[in-house]
């Protein structure tokens, strides 16, 4: 059993890699759920994880609240340049749990540091403010991780500039940190997670069962619908992170060296993989290049069919 911490700022797709996670507690153990900024404010992201807790009946896993704001500059949130309305769909009650009081990265390093080394994996769903902060205060952390896997980047054209993807692009620097840290880095990015389209069919695949998790999930899912429905759909980005822990052999990858663009300019935000290793900088991430997605999808409507 793995033991995961999940750094999220829900987010509809964040809400269902929390789901696939919980769904397999067989193999997955979630420690608790760190709120970052991003998708929305903070505190509505930390208030959506516990939503997601409660809809999931899972309100014993700790939900943290981190960072405000990214490392440097504005915090920009997917409302304003995504082109998405991301609060659209969150029709789940409020929970009446809080979060915890303690920071967010706080808890990262404390819990790393409780368990034995090699122990813990961070899935990164969101801007990874808060996994810089915990690296930036106690660096010992990134020897004792097994691993981040994280939704991030893109090699291949980014949705917030020609070049960058959003989590990448709300924080740059914090992006450059973690990519920094002496850890297995396992990144999801848009090159993968931009064939998990939404379809007709996908949607029907996903709330397929007439179960209460099914049907709060097609209220999230809403404007995946829309956009289906006008012949333009969206893919499903954040639940790959869970996808690869559970099943890596639906995706393929390669190891890469990657820096992270944070100058002003065209290009802030971007990921630079040098795919031909032209550099001669060390690989420092293991990049996906591809996936099943029928298999992802199996996976995903098998976990919320579970209600
Ligand atoms: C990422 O941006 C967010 O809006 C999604 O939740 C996902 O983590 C995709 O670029
Ligand atoms: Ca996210």
């Amino acid at each position: 059993r793995q033991s995961i911490i999940i750094d999220t700022d829900p987010g509809q797709d964040d809400a269902l890699a929390i789901l696939l996670a919980l769904a397999h507690g067989d193999a997955l153990e979630v420690l608790g759920i760190t709120a970052v900024c991003g998708n929305i404010s903070v505190k509505s992201t930390a208030a959506n994880a516990l939503k997601v807790l409660a809809l999931a009946g899972r309100e014993d896993v700790p939900v943290f609240m981190g960072a405000a704001a990214p490392l440097v500059g504005e915090l920009v949130t997917a409302d304003v340049l995504h082109g998405e309305a991301i609060t659209a769909g969150w029709d789940l009650p409020p929970s009446a749990v809080e979060p915890r009081s303690e920071f967010a990265a706080d808890w990262i390093i404390e819990t790393v540091l409780a368990n034995p080394p090699g122990k813990v994996t961070i899935c990164a769903l969101g801007p990874l403010t808060n996994i810089a902060l915990a690296l930036a205060k106690h660096p010992e952390i990134a020897g004792r991780l097994k691993a981040i896997v994280m939704m991030a980047g893109a090699s291949q054209g980014g949705n917030m500039n020609a070049v960058a993807e959003f989590n990448v692009f709300v924080d740059p620097h914090a992006a450059a940190r973690v990519f920094a840290a002496p850890v297995r880095k396992v990144v999801a990015s848009l090159d993968v997670t931009k064939t998990f389209l939404v379809t007709a069919r996908e949607l029907e695949r996903l709330t397929a069962t007439n179960n209460r998790i099914n049907a709060e999930v097609k209220g999230l899912l809403r404007l995946y619908e829309a956009y289906a429905r006008a012949g333009a759909p969206r893919p499903l980005h954040d639940p790959a992170v869970i996808a690869w822990l559970l099943a890596p052999e639906i995706f393929a990858g390669r190891d890469v060296n990657v820096e992270i663009g944070t100058a002003p300019g065209l290009a802030y935000g971007q990921t630079i993989v040098d795919v031909n290793a032209v550099t001669g900088r060390p690989a420092n991430a293991h990049w996906l290049t591809g996936a099943d997605k029928n298999a992802f999808y199996g996976l995903l409507a098998a976990a919320l069919a579970r209600g």
